[in-house]
């Protein structure tokens, strides 16, 4: 996710003014800042239709979407949009066919606004209660927006906000069933990332992996592997805490995105400081309380997973390039018999192992030059891209021997929202698939996906420009037949939501993998911000 500066002025409900003349961009800003609405209808299973192409008849299971679905409250605008009420979405594929369903979380912050009619909350992103400073000052509350993620843990869906508990959805009808502490592994409260990683079977069996991060001083980690499968062999259920351990590190740590391989769990401890005055003070947004530390050393802190061969060991520590990270495409390991998972078929880890890591080990990260910062004073709606630093792909190479790193840059084309197939999670692939602007080169806003060979460097693009953007493209591998080869990797589609400038609303696209041609769009009867992370469920 993209913090993003803008040219200081004054926030106001004004019409969005179009891209300064001489602007090379190649789209009108008033399309692009089309989508900052609220969505005013919630569905149940409606069928649609393709308005073009046809739907893969293959294709079988549900896309669930979550990001912000309320931007404005009794004319009262949020100040970021990743500070809007979390509503997800629910696209249904099978035989051909596809339905929309919608909800939002009832969260208890957003029951209370639906029932006060107007904002009662701050908002982590600088969105403040109407009435100024002194409404503002020393209400630390935090309001769970349930916006970031939504993934399926054993019978229940997640909607996920890092700061606080999950809440948990029916996965049909997307009702909220409340907050989840997952059969008490949570304490109320307690931070849970909204990045879970999915192990697609490194150890035998499918597992989410994922933490928590306690920050201060000390920073803690909690990581936590889960079932997501009941073997009643081993006596385990869905959902199920399988593992988990507990690391302290120094220094305020801001972690939204982590990566896993066989063995490791990595983490990019960035360059940041925290001074949360101006938020006590009501001035600021707690996250607009972070800024780059000068002079600050970035760290890769690398975790040994319970299941890999270097359980139990503490956790090693390696100096990092300059530079911020939201979002990682993906770690695997390399030149290491414990797990080289560089190797054509996906490596089962080693047994368990005293032995010291040795080979490497490789991640692939979205690089922005420095922090977003965001200011109080700005309005959402009239960024101007060219000041604000774009992402660019690199890839690190962290020396397990020698504990240092090399880096290398895998496009010029800024880009997020990166993921490669699921099945290849943790292991060495070779396709990405991403969000990117349509320029070469420069800061936009996303309007096309790229398909990325990560050895040659060979592209291919499906664009949605000048008047489309996109949101995160999601690679949904086809499933192998039974006694069949496994699929190509690049084999299956990429699904996407599209803001539609033209329209004033959302589509559907789908791709086929491999070439990125445009299989189908649909139109949906809806108009969705711009939504953060989501997930594809099958069956
Ligand atoms: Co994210």
């Amino acid at each position: 996710m993209t913090v993003a500066p803008g040219r200081p002025g004054p926030a106001s409900d004004a019409a969005v003014a179009p891209a300064a003349s001489g602007e090379a961009a190649g789209y009108e800003r008033a399309d692009w800042a089309g989508a900052f609405c609220n969505v005013s209808d919630e569905l149940s299973a409606v069928p649609l239709q393709a308005a073009r192409g046809t739907i893969p008849a293959e294709l079988k299971g549900t896309l669930y979407r979550n990001g912000p679905g309320r931007l404005e409250r009794g004319g009262h605008w949020v100040h970021h949009p990743f500070d809007g009420d979390g509503m997800v979405t629910a696209l249904r594929f099978e035989a051909g066919a596809v339905s929309l369903s919608n909800r939002f979380v009832r969260t208890e912050g957003w029951l209370a606004e639906e029932k006060a009619g107007k904002v009662l909350y701050r908002g982590v992103f600088g969105t403040q209660k109407p009435g100024g400073l002194l409404t503002n000052a020393f209400d630390l509350r935090l309001k769970n927006i349930a916006n970031t993620h939504v993934v399926r843990l054993g019978d229940q869906l997640l909607a996920l906000w890092e700061a606080s508990s999950p809440h948990a959805l029916d996965p049909d009808t997307l009702e909220t069933k409340g907050l989840s502490l997952l059969d008490g592994v949570l304490k109320p409260g307690e931070a849970f990332s909204a990045h879970p990683r999915f192990d697609p079977g490194h150890h035998g069996e499918e597992r989410m992996v994922t933490f928590g991060v306690k920050s201060g001083p000390r920073s803690t980690i909690r990581l936590m592997e889960f079932a997501v499968a009941d073997d009643a062999a081993k006596g385990v259920k869905a959902g199920q805490l399988l593992s988990e351990r507990s690391d302290s590190f120094g220094g305020f740590a801001f972690l939204h995105d982590f990566a896993i391989t066989p063995n490791w769990a990595v983490f990019l401890q960035n360059a940041i400081a925290f001074n949360p005055l101006p938020f006590v003070l009501g001035q600021k947004g707690a996250a607009q309380c972070l800024a780059s530390k000068p002079g600050g050393q970035a760290q890769f802190w690398l975790i040994p997973r319970d299941s890999g061969a270097y359980a139990g060991q503490p956790p090693r520590i390696v100096p990092a390039p300059e530079g911020f990270v939201f979002h990682h495409l993906n770690a695997w390991e390399t030149g290491n018999a414990e797990g080289d998972t560089a190797a054509a078929e996906p490596a089962q880890a080693g047994s368990r192992s005293s032995g010291q890591p040795s080979g490497s080990l490789v991640i692939e990260s979205i690089y922005y030059a420095d922090f977003p910062s965001i200011g109080p004073d700005t309005d959402f709606r009239t960024i101007d891209f060219d000041l604000i630093p774009e992402g660019l792909l690199e890839r690190c190479t962290i020396d397990l021997t020698s504990n240092t790193v090399r880096t290398e840059r895998l496009s010029e084309r800024c880009c997020e929202f990166a993921m490669v197939n699921p099945r290849r999670e943790g292991l060495f692939s070779r396709y990405g698939w991403m969000a990117v602007a349509e320029r070469e080169t420069g800061n936009d806003p996303l309007q096309a996906i790229k398909k990325l060979d990560l050895i040659s460097g060979e592209r291919q693009v499906w664009s949605a420009a000048p008047r489309g953007f996109v949101s995160e493209p999601v690679m949904v591998p086809r499933t192998a037949p039974a006694g069949g080869p496994e699929p190509a990797e690049d084999d299956g589609w990429v699904l996407c939501m599209i803001w539609n400038g033209a329209r004033c609303a959302s589509d559907l696209v789908i791709l086929d993998a491999a070439s990125m041609q445009e299989l189908a769009v649909v139109e949906l009867p809806l108009a969705i911000p711009y939504g953060l992370h989501g997930s594809f469920v099958e069956g």
